[in-house]
């Protein structure tokens, strides 16, 4: 499962002015960045942040309306054939075909990237192994959990070896110890050199998985950086979380208003966060209660946009 090192530097990725319209309306706005050979690179953002729109010009399955995109040195705009050869998609919807067992589904991807019979073979039970199905591989696919029919779909990106692997939203949907499980082995394809694109709702993935990241909101990128740099240039190291005694919601709003920070609510908490990198300083505030603890990627999207990420 290696993929082959890059001899220089050149970008895998590179975007610039990227944009996608339907009709008259913009799902990516002309957005610009760069994906490094070997890291993780994540797109956070809300339903309809134009992520989905941006993997599929990058996949090759959807045209560029204008902008320029390569993809490891193939120019995606004219080349999108190409482009497909040579990177691993595992679409938001699986796309697997129930009338084939779970290994068949591995090997006639494989005959796509012109493998022969044997090599596919070889490749599909490579993958099996390296994803905890070789003892599904004759099953076929509707008897698979949720979770595995997850795993086939990214193991089948694997099959043709690829140096660059495009993930939409690998674990939405996923219960917690299925999730984990396909955060173990993205870790380990990752040290093994391949790069990743990838796009999530999950914050704990992003900070998880992700070398570096763009936040996305309404076909713009809002902010980029590392999980580590973003959350401590937009949200400071520690949040306060207030939350009001019994009647006192309003009074307690008033009063976060009034200290000038910058403060969210989301369900009955209101989480305050501090100016310059330091924490808020709520000790004047009077029938709440207040606590700290660290900052995530969850601050740093509501500070850029003043939405909750999950609760779209
Ligand atoms: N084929 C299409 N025709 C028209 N509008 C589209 C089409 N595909 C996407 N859109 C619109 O483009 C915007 C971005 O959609 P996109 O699927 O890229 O978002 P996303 O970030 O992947 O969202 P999600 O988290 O829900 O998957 C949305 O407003 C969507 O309605
Ligand atoms: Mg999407």
């Amino acid at each position: 499962m290696t993929a082959n090192q890059t001899a220089n530097n050149k970008p895998m990725v590179r975007a610039a002015g990227l944009a996608k319209k339907f009709g008259d309306f913009s799902a990516v706005d002309g957005i610009s960045f760069e994906v490094r050979p070997g890291e993780t690179f994540g797109m956070l953002g809300p339903n309809g942040a134009g992520k989905t729109s941006t993997l599929r010009m990058m996949s090759g399955l959807s045209p560029v309306t204008s902008g320029e995109l390569e993809i490891d040195g193939i120019d995606a705009t004219t080349n999108p054939r190409s482009v497909r050869d040579v990177i691993g998609v595992v679409s938001q919807h699986d796309g697997l075909d129930p009338d084939i067992s779970v290994r068949d589904n591995l090997t006639v991807y494989g005959f796509y990237f012109g493998l022969d019979r044997g090599m596919a073979g070889r490749r599909a039970d490579e993958v099996l192994d390296f994803f905890g199905l070789r003892a599904r591989g004759g099953d076929s696919v509707d008897d698979l959990s949720g979770g595995m029919r997850r795993r086939l779909t990214i193991a089948r990106a694997f099959v043709s070896r690829p140096r660059l692997v495009i993930l939409d939203e690998p674990t939405t949907g996923l219960d917690p110890s299925s999730r984990n499980r396909v955060w173990e082995q993205l870790a380990i394809l990752k040290n093994s050199g391949v790069t990743v694109v990838m796009s999530t709702h999950y914050m704990e993935e992003a900070s998880i998985l992700c070398d570096r990241l763009i936040i996305m909101d309404e076909g713009h990128i809002l902010a980029s950086g590392t999980p580590d740099e973003l959350i401590h240039e937009q949200a400071g190291a520690e949040v306060a979380q207030v939350r009001p005694e019994e009647g006192q919601r309003d009074s307690v709003q008033r009063q976060l208003k009034d200290s000038g920070y910058e403060i969210s609510e989301i369900g009955a908490i209101f989480t305050v966060r501090g100016e310059n990198g330091s924490r808020a300083d709520l000790s004047g505030i009077t029938g709440a209660r207040v606590s700290y603890r660290a900052a995530n990627l969850e601050d740093v999207f509501l500070s850029l946009t003043g939405k909750d990420l999950q609760d779209e």
